[in-house]
This record gives C-alpha cells, structure tokens and sequence, in this order.
C-alpha cells in the first residue's frame, strides 16, 4: 500500500466535507493501493470544536506542509494562501484549490506552476459541475466564440428567494447560513467572484495571461424586490451573469479583442440559463466546431465543491497533471517555474 501524506488547509464549510468525502472513499483509494493519510489540517482557532472524522490534527501551526505529498487549498484569501503555496509548489509538489480569488489575482504567481501541471483547480468555478476539465481538454478543438454563465450560487440563491418574496438580507442570510457565502459576502453580491471565475475560465478559452482587472464588475446588490416582480410580470428572471465574448481590438472594454464581463440581466424566462435555481449554475459555450453547449449542476456548498476536490485528488494519484492553462509553444507542461 502507498501511503499518500495530505495537508488540508482550511476547515470551513468545504474543508470539513472534504475530510468526510476522504472517509468515504477510502475503499476507492484503497482499491488503487492508496492509503490517504492527513498530515494536518490549518484553521485560525484550532480549540473550536467541529463536526469532523475523531483524530482530525487540527492545527494553527503550518509546518506540516513540509512533509506532504499533496496539498488541498480552501482557507479562501489570496496573500495567506500565496504565502504558504509558493515554497511548497517551488519543491515541485502539487496544490489542489477551489480558490478562485488566489487563482484570479495572483496568476502572475501562480501561472508557471499551472503550466508545469501542478495545479488542480476544477472545484474553483461552477463547484462539482465540471466546466475546467473539457474546458481544459476537448474543447480547445473548438474556435471558442462566447460564453454566458450563471457561476455565483450565493446570487442565483439570493434572486430565486427574491422571486419567491423574501428580501434581500434574508435571503443572504439564509445563504450565509447554508454556507455558499463567501468572507464576506460582497465578494458574492459585488460580482467580484463571478468576475474571479470568469478571468480562470477565459485562461483556457481567450487567452492564458487572461488578467482579472480585464473584467467589468456589476453586482446584484442594487436589485430590489420591485425590479423582480416586474421582470416576473414580463415573463422574466434577473441572472447576474458572467460573459465573455470576442469584441474588435481597441473597443472600449477589450482586452486584445476579448470583452469581458459581469452583469445583472433580466433574461426571458426561456432562456437557456433561466432553468437554473438556487445555488445551481450554468453554463452556455459556445465554439464553432462543437456548437452550443449547456454545462449545469451544482454551483455552491461544502459537499458538491468537495467532491470537485476529491475528483483532482484521484486525477492526482492517477497521473493526470493539473489543469494547464493556454499557453506559447515554449511553454506548456514541463514549463520553467520562477522559483530562484
Ligand atoms: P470557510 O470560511 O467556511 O472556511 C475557511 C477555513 O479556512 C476555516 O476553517 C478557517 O479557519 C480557515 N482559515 C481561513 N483563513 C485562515 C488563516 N489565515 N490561517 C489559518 N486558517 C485559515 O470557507 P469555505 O469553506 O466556504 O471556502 C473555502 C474556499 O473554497 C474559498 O476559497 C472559497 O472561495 C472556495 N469555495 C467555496 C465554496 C462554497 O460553496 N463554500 C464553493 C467553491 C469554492 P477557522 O475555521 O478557524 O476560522
Ligand atoms: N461563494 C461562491 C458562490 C461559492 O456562491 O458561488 C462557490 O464558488
């Protein structure tokens, strides 16, 4: 048996599914001669006590990552997770993260591991509905024209309980509550998240340097409960939506002929992207040779992000590399990275 050492950083709502997913699929590690053993779990108060698997080493004290094999990434954050990532993917080691805010504002960083394929990053956008992987594979033999998504489940919460006649805040209390929410919520409701899983998935479609300051950012919270009865009256439904598209160099809003960004809009009720409720997200791509394409499922919550994580855990142990971003031909797998 191959003893596999894990480090876990973070033990919210994801980390603490993560542990109970590790557990249930022990057989299927086992299956592959796999024993996966946690090293250790960071938290920022490891004396709060927590619904995880007895024996869990919950600690304040990051030095465990030093004797990892893998390491999994959901604290949240960009500078703390950057800081503690780098010296450990320097010795060449692979990093699992759903963290689309470190991923989006720190590519500069992060970009030469991706392409040496040591990062695994499908739970960063749409959670357990996979869009990174064919994304990253197949359909890269399709001319990418556009997409339009629902990617932020804590909004498309919010405006379905809003459709319903509940208020704003208690409806983002309620997604708080389910833990679908970021810290803080503005991340959600300023569509800045949308915009952080927008710059990840245009690195695999427009271009790989796709930076996140490249997106324009409009959020739900000027939404009120007026706004959506009448779009319900006119048979439609308010989406904050995430689109990029080809646009002619030097337009206003372009970055080299790409136009990106995030938008509340009121959809007929029809629309492709209107069949998703609640936490759900979607996703319509469109590329000349495979047509239009419809991803959808789960967008947010500890388990279904979990098993996202999970799945690029058994990606890892099988010998597939992370998910590589677009790249030069000098670059690509194998890629130098900036470690000095
Ligand atoms: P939570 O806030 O529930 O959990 C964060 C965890 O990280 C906590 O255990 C916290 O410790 C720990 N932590 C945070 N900062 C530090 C620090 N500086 N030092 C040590 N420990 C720290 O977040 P989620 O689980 O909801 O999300 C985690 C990541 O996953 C985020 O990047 C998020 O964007 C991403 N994600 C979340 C999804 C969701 O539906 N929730 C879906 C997809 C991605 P303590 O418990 O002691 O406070
Ligand atoms: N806060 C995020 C959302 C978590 O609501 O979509 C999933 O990325």
């Amino acid at each position: 048996v191959r003893e596999v050492t894990l480090g876990l950083l973070g033990c919210g709502s994801v980390g603490s599914a993560i542990l109970e997913l590790l557990e249930r699929r022990r057989q299927t590690f086992a299956d592959m001669g796999v024993r996966i053993q946690v090293a250790g779990v960071l938290v920022r108060d490891a004396s709060r006590p927590r619904d995880v698997p007895r024996g869990t080493p919950l600690t304040d004290d990051p030095s465990f990552l030093n004797k990892c094999a893998v390491v999994i990434e959901v604290m949240g954050g960009t500078e703390r997770p950057l800081e503690l990532l780098r010296p450990y993917l320097c010795s060449g080691r692979p990093v699992i993260t759903a963290n689309k805010a470190l991923l989006a504002e720190c590519w500069d960083d992060l970009r030469p591991f991706a392409l040496a394929g040591q990062l695994y990053y499908e739970a960063s956008v749409m959670a357990g509905t996979p869009v990174i992987g064919p994304m990253s594979t197949v359909l890269r033999a399709s001319t990418f024209q556009r997409f339009q998504a629902v990617v932020n489940g804590t909004c498309n919460f919010i405006l379905t309980r809003m459709e319903q006649g509940l208020d704003y805040p208690e409806a983002l209390a309620e997604a708080q509550a389910l833990g679908y929410a970021e810290d803080p919520p503005t991340l959600d409701v300023g569509g800045f998240d949308s915009a952080h899983k927008l710059a990840v998935l245009a690195r695999f479609c427009a271009d790989g340097r796709f930076p996140f300051q490249a997106v324009s950012v409009q959020g739900i919270e000027h939404l009120t409960q007026p706004d959506i009865q009448a779009a319900a009256a006119r048979g439609e439904r308010y989406k904050l939506v995430a689109e990029l598209m080809r646009t002619a160099d030097g337009k206003e809003d372009s970055w080299e002929g790409w136009q990106a960004k995030v938008h509340p809009l009121s959809l007929p009720g029809d629309h492709a992207l209107c069949s998703t409720a609640g936490s759900r997200n979607a996703m319509l791509f469109e590329g000349d040779e495979c047509g239009p394409l419809l991803f959808a499922g789960g967008g947010a919550g500890g388990m279904v992000t979990a098993s996202a994580v999970v799945g690029d855990l058994l990606d890892w142990l099988i010998g597939f590399p992370g998910h590589v971003p677009l790249h030069g031909p000098e670059e690509g797998l194998g890629a130098e990275t900036n470690c000095g």
